[in-house]
């Protein structure tokens, strides 16, 4: 049933202020201002190392994922491609606790990581929508993300649930290992809580998001770009793209750009370039104007005090709510996801089943 929407994918689209509001009271604690997780003897001050792994969009979430358990609990993150993980068969040390994320919870790839870590690591953890699901079962602990069946072939509001789960367990080892305090908690819970308001506010944004889709639909190649916790957003960005609308669509860490894409630029190639007012804009903006100064077509994602500053010169500006930088993953993933639907419906494509792809990939 797609409750009115013409396809799956805008349907789950347009549920993610619903389900993330659903994920984030499922970990809260009564009281409102902490964060309770499953029954488990999980204990975050003893890990020396965090090791994530996963596949496609959830490899994305597991790379924003990175910057929230570095610099919000201090606990050194290492994150692979589990087709990558696998096959390598990297040492695990003393210490090491492996997470696992999958919608499905049946990816070849991400199973053979987990079963790979079993024995090894100190602790396997999982963060699943299918709480049934082999990844979920063969885990010491599964965090569900609680996003409700996903049918669409391309991945939205599981991603954003992902993310959504990944930042409370992020902020839970915080709170634990004494690197944030009780207020400081109580304080992102309240602005998690405040999270689906910003993201209906957001869809206004969809107007000007499908304009600029049928631009970008013209287009043969698209880059994305973005530092900090918007490069992951970037690449997300760029595999949506690319899996709805088969334009071809690459994303660079923003400082990246002089090191070799640069050469593409011309005004043939769109750029998308994520960059909220956060620490990193101005680097970004710079990186921006670059892209710009060679011919190229810019596509600024922003809020109101980034578009106040950067838009001049930008081919179309996008602008969101202000939110705290760490949340900003959560609220650009719908631009993104906006973006590729738009453009695949100005093409014509096939949107829930987009071809060559399968919803869950049980073989390597
Ligand atoms: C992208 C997409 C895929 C999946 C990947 C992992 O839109 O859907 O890249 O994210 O195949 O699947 P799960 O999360 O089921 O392990």
């Amino acid at each position: 049933d797609k409750a009115g929407h013409k396809h799956f994918m805008s349907k789950e689209i347009a549920e993610q202020p619903t389900v993330i509001g659903e994920a984030v009271r499922h970990y809260l604690a009564q009281d409102g201002t902490s964060i309770e997780l499953p029954d488990t003897d999980l204990d975050f001050t003893k890990i020396e190392r965090l090791t994530m792994v996963a596949c496609g969009t959830a490899f994305y979430a597991c790379l924003t994922a990175k910057y929230w358990f570095e610099q919000l609990a201090g606990i050194p993150v290492e994150v692979d491609i589990a087709s990558e993980f696998r096959y390598r068969e990297p040492p695990i040390t003393k210490g090491t606790v492996a997470l696992f994320v999958s919608q499905s919870g049946e990816t070849a790839d991400t199973l053979a990581a987990l079963r790979y870590c079993e024995g090894k690591a100190d602790k396997i953890l999982s963060v699943v929508n299918v709480a049934e699901s082999s990844i979920a079962r063969e885990s010491d602990v599964a965090f569900p993300i609680l996003a409700g069946t996903e049918i669409g072939v391309a991945s939205t509001k599981a991603f954003t649930c992902q993310l959504t789960v990944l930042l409370m367990l992020a902020l839970k080892a915080a709170n634990d290992r004494g690197a944030l305090d009780a207020d400081a908690i109580a304080d992102a819970l309240s602005k998690l809580r405040g999270l689906p308001s910003v993201l209906n506010t957001a869809m206004e944004a969809e107007q000007g998001l499908a304009d600029a889709s049928r631009k970008l639909a013209e287009a043969r190649d698209i880059l994305f770009l973005g530092r900090g916790l918007m490069y992951p957003l970037a690449l997300e960005g760029a595999l949506k793209l690319k899996e709805i609308s088969y334009i071809h669509a690459e994303a660079y860490a923003s400082g990246e750009l002089k090191h070799g894409p640069i050469a593409l630029i011309d005004k043939h190639v769109p750029v998308v370039v994520m960059a909220p007012k956060d620490g990193l804009f101005d680097k970004s903006i710079s990186n921006m104007q670059e892209v710009m100064a060679r011919g190229g077509k810019v596509l600024l994602i922003t809020d109101k005090e980034g578009a106040v500053e950067a838009s001049e010169g930008a081919w179309e500006t996008v602008v969101l709510p202000q939110v705290d930088p760490i949340l900003a993953p959560i609220l650009y993933a719908l631009p993104a996801q906006l973006l590729a639907y738009h453009t695949a419906i100005a093409k014509g494509t096939d949107v829930d089943q987009p071809r060559n792809l399968a919803k869950s990939v049980t073989v390597e």
